[in-house]
């Protein structure tokens, strides 16, 4: 693969690449104990043993075929009760990557899946530090499938089963990384509030009629909106109810 070089200022300056590794995430998290990091390092893999999804998943991926890297951040500015912005921030950059190959067919299912259509194409998986009231350090952590063809899973896809040719995985890290810098730029500088517009734009089943799971019920409710502390707003039978990442699934057709 050719060198990941970034128009960005801070954000991936410093770049770790493991051929192999466990996970970025947790190689990541070891790189932070010992405290010697700047904000901006990005670390990438070719392939991960242990490779995590959320919810406690395992994350898959062909050997060099796929993004899976991790973004160290120190994002003091964000107070512990709003971290779910910085997921919203890093989903309108990734939207802007991947808009001009993809149109507004991809778009971002909250929290924060990556699909085209009614298929996943990637995931993110934010892994906060907090110290007191604020985040000290957060892992970016994303998985996004590019030049993989075959899935185990039928509901996965990727760049190039969709626009049938390999894309160069270096030139799309650093538009995540210029496209990332200007967002959480954009969030340090007050500016959130565009910020979750676009994100709610971009939105996956955003005031559609669509059916949801919670425990063993299975309902019919319309997405209208995202709480402050980043709970999912369902309109349902003439009521706004509010759902934690935990509750509640989609449900696929
Ligand atoms: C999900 O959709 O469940 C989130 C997937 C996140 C996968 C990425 S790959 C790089 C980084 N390291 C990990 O172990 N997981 C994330």
């Amino acid at each position: 693969m050719n060198k990941i070089q970034p128009k960005s200022k801070y954000l991936g300056k410093n770049i770790i690449f493991l051929p192999t590794c466990h996970s970025t995430n947790d190689f990541s998290a070891e790189l932070l104990q010992n405290n010697l990091i700047e904000e901006g390092l990005l670390v990438y893999t070719d392939f991960q043993s242990k490779g995590r999804g959320q919810r406690g998943n395992i994350w898959q991926s062909n050997i060099g075929e796929n993004i899976m890297a991790s973004l160290i951040l120190k994002p003091e500015f964000i107070k512990v009760s709003s971290q779910f912005n910085l997921n919203i921030a890093f989903s309108v950059a990734l939207y802007k990557t991947f808009e001009p190959f993809l149109g507004d067919n991809f778009k971002i299912k909250w929290p924060n899946d990556l699909y085209y259509n009614e298929q996943k194409i990637g995931g993110v998986l934010i892994e906060n530090t907090i110290l007191g009231d604020k985040i000290s350090s957060s892992i970016i952590g994303f998985g996004i499938n590019i030049n993989q063809t075959n899935f185990e899973n039928i509901n996965a896809t990727s760049l190039k089963n969709i626009r049938g040719k390999d894309f160069q995985l270096n030139t799309i890290y650093e538009s995540i990384l210029e496209n990332f810098e200007i967002c959480y730029d954009e969030y340090k500088n007050g500016n959130f509030e565009t910020l979750k517009e676009n994100y709610l734009k971009i939105l996956f089943g955003m005031k559609e009629i669509r059916s949801f799971i919670k425990g063993q019920e299975t309902f019919l409710g319309k997405i209208i909106g995202i709480s402050d502390f980043g709970k999912l707003q369902i309109f349902i039978d003439g009521y706004t109810e509010e759902f934690d990442f935990k509750e509640i699934s989609f449900v696929f057709k």
